[in-house]
């Protein structure tokens, strides 16, 4: 049974080398409520550009979308560390633009920390925003703001130069003084590798159960978001085709004017009272 308080920053971070870390993606209240009794860790990913704007990157996900759907989830939430995603362009131009976008977010949307993407090229701003009073999760591995220099969504750390420079990666960001990491599309042995290497928790997606916790987007597993379905994800449900044979059903009834049935319509009141109302 969880607490009726929310999980802080500094209880993820004590869960290294303890019981897996459970984290979930979400986006509205709704999904907030149902998710909150089970995980640790909500994440409001900007993955939310994809998965429920229809876009084909994140690249084009705003402080604006985050801060509104950040607000949403936190509602929703009572025993989770809710973190928010910081979106393209928000903090990778300076140490200072980074602090008023994060310190935004925190401040509009009451989130626990917030997460941002990028290993050795961020440990600077980690820290800066660390020390100055806002709890980051740091992202290394396969960045999906880095799809144009990445080359799209790819696994990471195939060559050996390349799992060194994202073991570096991970390093630097939990010296930065991130409280936990998540560890994207990685091949197995450099997550263990990684995961060893930090004393902070790592969080893994595509990076198999070497991981001290794990992160899905929700969609994914739910079976609501089938644009494609990386290797990586198991569908625990079909909600997709549940809503498709639903929907399908309401549309037939309408159509064959069976639905509103009687017992969903309201009646016409007595004689008496209609005139008493009118
Ligand atoms: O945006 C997102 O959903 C994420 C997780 C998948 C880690 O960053
Ligand atoms: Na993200």
């Amino acid at each position: 049974q969880k607490p009726a308080k929310a999980a802080t920053i500094q209880e993820i971070r004590a869960r290294k080398n303890q019981t897996p870390i459970v984290a979930l993606t979400a986006y509205t209240t709704p999904i907030s409520r149902l998710l909150d009794p089970h995980v640790d860790v909500l994440l409001v990913g900007d993955s939310l550009g994809m998965v429920i704007y229809g876009m084909e990157t994140t690249l084009g996900v705003t402080l604006e979308m985050m801060c509104a759907h950040g607000k949403a989830v936190v509602r929703g939430a009572v025993s989770s560390c809710v973190v928010v995603d910081m979106p393209f362009g928000s903090y990778q131009e300076s140490q200072e633009l980074a602090y008023r976008n994060a310190a935004r977010i925190l401040a509009e949307t009451g989130c626990a920390a917030v997460k941002l993407e990028g290993g050795q090229e961020m440990a600077a701003t980690i820290a800066f925003l660390t020390a100055r009073g806002i709890p980051v999760m740091g992202h290394v591995g396969l960045l999906p703001q880095s799809f144009n220099s990445q080359g799209g969504f790819r696994t990471q750390g195939r060559t050996a130069e390349a799992a060194t420079r994202i073991l570096a990666d991970a390093r630097a960001v939990a010296d930065a003084g991130a409280f936990s990491i998540v560890v994207e599309g990685v091949v197995e042995t450099l997550a263990a590798e990684i995961t060893n290497a930090v004393v902070v928790p790592t969080i893994g997606i595509g990076a198999s159960a070497a991981c001290d916790g794990q992160i899905l987007v929700t969609e994914d597993l739910l079976g609501l978001f089938s644009d494609f379905t990386p290797k990586f994800v198991k569908r625990y449900a079909e909600l997709g085709s549940e809503v498709s044979v639903a929907v399908g059903a309401y549309a037939k009834e309408v159509r064959a004017r069976s639905f509103p049935a009687s017992e969903h319509c309201f009646g016409a009141a007595p004689q008496a009272k209609r005139t008493e109302e009118t």
